[in-house]
């Protein structure tokens, strides 16, 4: 298979350029979404020779004969009459010459099919998939592509994400698709109530959520090219845009089957941590109580661990823990015993960290983040012999007896034994007992003052 075919571009890509091949011709490829932004030589050539042939030769003095009328917004305001139509029917030529199609010396009838000299005949709706066969086809399977249920309509067209005129290559700072701001360009649409309720989608608070999370502000506040944009999480690495589907469908890289594959793109070393836990081990068997990455640390709004807003924050963590760790059902499922949480809020450490000495030991601590394993592996911080390290982290000089002392401060009611609740029943029992005694006393003895007898009461021999 030739380098050119298997690009895709010349051939349209049937079979060859499938989401999964995608997937894996990118395993090599070290950086997110390069490669596929930048045109590779072999789609330049045998593109150019395409349009050297078809469009260049009888093209630039056709431009020219159209720009006569469409380049001039005054003479175009003159014969409609309307400005804001005029405004739609201009071409800017400077402007144009400098886009991708107008650079490569396209004429306008290159796009506007059969339009004829003025007064133009009926109008064809532009069709960019004739020359770009492969974005055509993704954008067809794609949630974007497809005609909608609920209106009939593609959500979003080839113009909505790129514009009609002014169309840049993705690696251009102009380009309505460029990494940094092509947040904006998604925005348009999923920000706009109306327009997304049609489709419906009440969720009009992604990108707002996203600029305010850790990779937002990495892209927006330090200009970082290697923060995650909207296309690298929802789209296949390297051709991400055209082939995004909705979350729910199992081949989307945010589907919960995928995501922590898809973290990984990036976060290669604490995805390895990861799959190596028990939580990990545990998705891998489609255990569908596991967490996954965004289970901990939220989705468009990861914060960093640092942040107070973060669920992974030390002061948070055991909050996000014991969403699944303190439920009684999913105790008695895995045999855990006791709520954790719980017991841990008792504890010393969790004593100290709630008044807001974040020093002290959480969850992470003692468990690790990412790599948690039970106490019954060896590896494992919590392991019997691991516990004076893990301890002497923070304690340095901890002897044995202490560190295997008991962390989640366990009670009778968590253990539910009986002679442990008879035991604490007892002394609940006699302790009201005695009180009730006590102030029964008093009472009887304030009556007999005050009431039976009060000459002999305290006033009088004041
Ligand atoms: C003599 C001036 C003139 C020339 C030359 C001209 N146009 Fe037009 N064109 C117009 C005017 C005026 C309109 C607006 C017609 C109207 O009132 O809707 C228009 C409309 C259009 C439209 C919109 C059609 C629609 O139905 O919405 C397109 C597309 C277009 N022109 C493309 C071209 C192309 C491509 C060329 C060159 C092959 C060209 N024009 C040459 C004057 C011209
Ligand atoms: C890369 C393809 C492409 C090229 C090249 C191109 N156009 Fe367009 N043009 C479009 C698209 C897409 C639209 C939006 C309408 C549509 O989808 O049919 C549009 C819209 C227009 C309209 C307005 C139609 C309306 O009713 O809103 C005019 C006029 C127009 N083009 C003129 C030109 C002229 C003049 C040139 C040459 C200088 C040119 N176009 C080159 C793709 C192109
Ligand atoms: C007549 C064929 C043709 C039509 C129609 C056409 N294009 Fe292109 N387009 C090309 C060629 C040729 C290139 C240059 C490819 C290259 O050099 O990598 C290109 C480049 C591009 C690029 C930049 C690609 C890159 O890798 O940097 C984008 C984006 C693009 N076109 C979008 C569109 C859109 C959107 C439309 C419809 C409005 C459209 N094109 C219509 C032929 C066409
Ligand atoms: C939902 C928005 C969206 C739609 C719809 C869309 N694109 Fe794109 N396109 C992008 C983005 C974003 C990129 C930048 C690269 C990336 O992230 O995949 C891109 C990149 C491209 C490129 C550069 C080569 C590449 O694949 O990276 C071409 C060519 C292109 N688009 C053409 C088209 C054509 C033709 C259509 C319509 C069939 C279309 N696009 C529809 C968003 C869109
Ligand atoms: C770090 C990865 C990541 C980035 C970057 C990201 N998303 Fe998402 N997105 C997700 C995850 C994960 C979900 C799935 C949430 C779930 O499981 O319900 C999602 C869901 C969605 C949904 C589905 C609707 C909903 O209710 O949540 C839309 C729409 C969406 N994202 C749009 C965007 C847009 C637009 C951007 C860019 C501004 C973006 N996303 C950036 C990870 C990401
Ligand atoms: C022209 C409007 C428009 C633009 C631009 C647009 N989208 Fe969408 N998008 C929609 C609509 C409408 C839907 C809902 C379709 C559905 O639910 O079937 C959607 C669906 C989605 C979904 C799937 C949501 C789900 O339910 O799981 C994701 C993810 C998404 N878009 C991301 C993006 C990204 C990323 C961009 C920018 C590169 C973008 N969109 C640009 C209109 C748009
Ligand atoms: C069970 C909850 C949980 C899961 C699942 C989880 N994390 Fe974390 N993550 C944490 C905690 C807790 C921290 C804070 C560790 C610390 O304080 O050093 C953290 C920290 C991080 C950090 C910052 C690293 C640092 O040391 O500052 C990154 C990046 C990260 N996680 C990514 C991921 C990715 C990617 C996945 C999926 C493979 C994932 N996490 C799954 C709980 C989790
Ligand atoms: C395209 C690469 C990329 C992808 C995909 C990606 N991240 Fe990140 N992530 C980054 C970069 C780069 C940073 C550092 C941003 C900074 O420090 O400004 C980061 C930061 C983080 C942090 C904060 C670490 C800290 O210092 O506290 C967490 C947590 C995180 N990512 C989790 C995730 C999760 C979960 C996913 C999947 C839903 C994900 N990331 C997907 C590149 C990525
Ligand atoms: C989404 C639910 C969920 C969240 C959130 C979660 N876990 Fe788990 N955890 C599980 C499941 C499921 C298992 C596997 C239970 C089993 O197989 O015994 C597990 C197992 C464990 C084990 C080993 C228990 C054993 O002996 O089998 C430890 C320790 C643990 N988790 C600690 C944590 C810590 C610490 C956090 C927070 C950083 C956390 N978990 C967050 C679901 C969760
Ligand atoms: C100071 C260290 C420390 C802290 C902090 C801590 N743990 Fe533990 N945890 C242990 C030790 C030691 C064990 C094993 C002995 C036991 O079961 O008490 C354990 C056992 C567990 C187990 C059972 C795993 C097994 O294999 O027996 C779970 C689940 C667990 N902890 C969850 C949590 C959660 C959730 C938090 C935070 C709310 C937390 N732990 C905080 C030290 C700690
Ligand atoms: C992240 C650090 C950290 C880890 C890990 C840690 N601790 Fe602590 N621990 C503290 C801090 C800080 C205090 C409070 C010290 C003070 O204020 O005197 C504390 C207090 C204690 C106390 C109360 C008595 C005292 O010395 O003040 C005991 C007992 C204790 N830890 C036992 C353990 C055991 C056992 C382990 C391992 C299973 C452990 N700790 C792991 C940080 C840690």
């Amino acid at each position: 298979m030739s380098e050119l075919s298997r690009e895709g571009f010349c051939m349209g890509g049937r079979g060859e350029s499938t989401p999964r091949d995608a997937r894996t011709d990118s395993v090599a490829r070290e950086a997110p979404g390069r490669g596929d932004l930048f045109p590779r030589p072999g789609v330049v050539s045998c593109v150019l020779l395409a349009a050297t042939l078809v469009v260049l030769i009888p093209s630039l003095a056709a431009a020219q004969s159209c720009l006569a009328c469409h380049g001039s917004h005054e003479f175009m305001a003159g014969v409609t009459g309307d400005s804001a139509r005029a405004a739609r029917l201009s071409v800017d030529p400077a402007e144009f010459a400098s886009t991708v199609h107008g650079a490569l010396g396209f004429s306008c009838d290159a796009c506007h099919v059969g339009i004829g000299d003025f007064p133009h005949g009926a109008s064809h709706r532009v069709e960019c998939g004739g020359c770009h066969y492969r974005e055509r086809e993704q954008l067809a399977q794609s949630v974007h592509g497809r005609s909608h249920p609920l209106t009939g309509e593609e959500p979003a067209t080839c113009v909505d994400c790129h514009s009609d005129h002014h169309i840049r290559r993705p690696t251009d700072p102009r380009s309505t698709v460029y990494r940094l701001t092509q947040f904006e360009t998604c925005a348009v649409c999923h920000q706009d109530a109306e327009r997304m309720r049609r489709f419906g989608q009440e969720n009009v608070r992604t990108v707002t959520t996203y600029l305010n999370s850790v990779h937002g502000r990495g892209l927006l506040a330090k200009g970082l090219t290697v923060a995650p944009v909207c296309t690298d999480c929802h789209g296949e690495r390297g051709s991400g845009a055209h082939e995004i589907q909705e979350v729910a469908e199992a081949t989307c890289p945010m589907n919960r089957e995928r995501v922590v594959e898809t973290c990984g793109r990036c976060h290669a070393g604490i995805t390895a941590q990861y799959d190596r836990g028990i939580h990990g081990e545990q998705f891998r068997e489609g255990n569908p109580d596991a967490p996954t990455c965004i289970s901990c640390h939220a989705e468009h709004g990861i914060q960093p661990v640092a942040s107070p807003e973060s669920g992974v924050n030390p002061r948070h963590i055991s909050r996000t823990c014991t969403a699944c760790h303190d439920q009684e059902e999913f105790n008695a499922k895995y045999g855990l015993g006791v709520a954790r949480g719980r017991t841990f809020d008792r504890s010393f450490h969790g004593i100290a960290l709630r008044s807001g000495q974040v020093t002290v030991a959480s969850c992470e601590s003692c468990h690790g983040a990412h790599e948690i394993l039970p106490s019954s592996d060896p590896n494992s911080t919590i392991h019997a012999d691991n516990l004076v390290a893990t301890c002497g982290s923070c304690h340095p000089g901890i002897g044995k007896g202490v560190a295997q002392g008991r962390i989640h401060v366990v009670s009778f009611v968590d253990e539910k034994s009986a002679v442990g609740l008879a035991v604490q029943w007892f002394y609940i029992l006699v302790i009201g007992v005695t009180v009730l005694y006590a102030v029964g006393l008093i009472a009887l003895d304030q009556y007999r003052y005050r009431v039976v007898d009060p000459r002999r009461g305290g006033g009088r021999h004041a």
